[in-house]
């Protein structure tokens, strides 16, 4: 049923097919970097030699969503899925060198994944670790290095409580969502820790609910298959405000 909202497989191996390989003159002392990199492109090359294969999209990957949160709530249906790659953004009272940094927000650019959502998951599950490699040159950077993925969105916070998306560009108007966290799970121990596995862990999973003042329908939103993103345990060392990198799947619900 989604597919058919969205494009054939054959137009998403043509979407994502020959990027050029983007490894940095540095890249050979970056063991991470280089595994991400390499598990992608193997991955990459069979599903673009697949795709010319495929007269059908497969099913759609509705059962991707997660387990361990709370369920999408009744009556509601997949509205789009987008990687977002950026940082979470911190601060420090320097007066209190034990306290925790303090969560003040976070700043990302969303890529239209929804395509890659509906026919290749086990792509779009390495996707964020691979974006979380390259930093993006701005808010605005066109495509997802090292895919081709196109923006589909923003995410900010309007204050320390109210992650803001919008889903409006150029392009399409999906709707702009305010919304509140409804619940928080721990990332898998095994998430990709920071740039390079070097950091200081994945920001949790979560369950995000609407506020009012959402448009087009939208209702909740899933943080899931985090890179990233934590900062230190302790304000030790660190200045008033500081930026962690992260990357993530967004998964966006609609009433249907
Ligand atoms: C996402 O990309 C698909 C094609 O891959 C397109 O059909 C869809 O309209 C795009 N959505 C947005 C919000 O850009
Ligand atoms: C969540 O949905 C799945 C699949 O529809 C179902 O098996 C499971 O029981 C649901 N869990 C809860 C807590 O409702
Ligand atoms: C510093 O932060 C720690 C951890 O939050 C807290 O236990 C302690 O009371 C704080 N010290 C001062 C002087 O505020
Ligand atoms: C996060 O950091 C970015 C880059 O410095 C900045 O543009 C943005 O305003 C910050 N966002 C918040 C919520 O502090
Ligand atoms: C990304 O930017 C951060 C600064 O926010 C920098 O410390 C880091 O080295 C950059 N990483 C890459 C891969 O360029
Ligand atoms: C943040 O914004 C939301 C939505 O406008 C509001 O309900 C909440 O009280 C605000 N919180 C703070 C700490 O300002
Ligand atoms: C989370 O959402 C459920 C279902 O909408 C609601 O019953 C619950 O009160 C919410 N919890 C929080 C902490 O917002």
């Amino acid at each position: 049923m989604l597919c058919n909202l969205w494009v054939a497989s054959a137009l998403c191996a043509v979407a994502l097919s020959a990027p050029a390989i983007p490894y940095s003159s540095a890249a050979a002392e970056r063991p991470t970097e280089m595994k991400v990199l390499s598990e992608y492109f193997n991955m990459l090359g069979s599903k673009v030699q697949a795709g010319k294969q495929m007269a059908e999209a497969p099913t759609n990957t509705y059962t991707a969503a997660p387990t361990a949160l709370p369920n999408v709530s009744h009556g509601l249906e997949l509205k789009h899925v987008a990687i977002g790659r950026g940082t979470q953004n911190y601060s420090c009272s320097t007066a209190n060198s034990t306290a925790p940094p303090a969560v003040i927000g976070a700043l990302a650019t969303l890529y239209n994944a929804s395509c890659v959502a509906s026919t290749y998951p086990d792509l779009l599950n390495i996707l964020p670790s691979v974006a979380l490699q390259f930093n993006l040159t701005s808010a605005s950077q066109a495509s997802l290095t090292p895919s081709n993925l196109a923006i589909s969105g923003h995410h900010l916070f309007t204050n320390t409580t109210t992650p803001f998306f919008t889903l409006n560009t150029d392009a399409m108007q999906l709707g702009v969502a305010p919304c509140a966290k409804n619940n928080s799970i721990s990332a898998p121990a095994g998430a990709v820790k920071g740039q390079n596995d070097q950091g200081f862990g994945a920001v949790p999973w979560l369950k995000l609910t609407a506020r009012s003042g959402a448009t087009g329908n939208l209702e909740e939103v899933y943080r899931v298959n985090t890179v990233g993103g934590n900062p230190p345990s302790t304000c030790a060392g660190m200045p008033a405000t500081f930026e962690v990198q992260y990357a993530a799947e967004y998964w966006f619900y609609e009433k249907a």
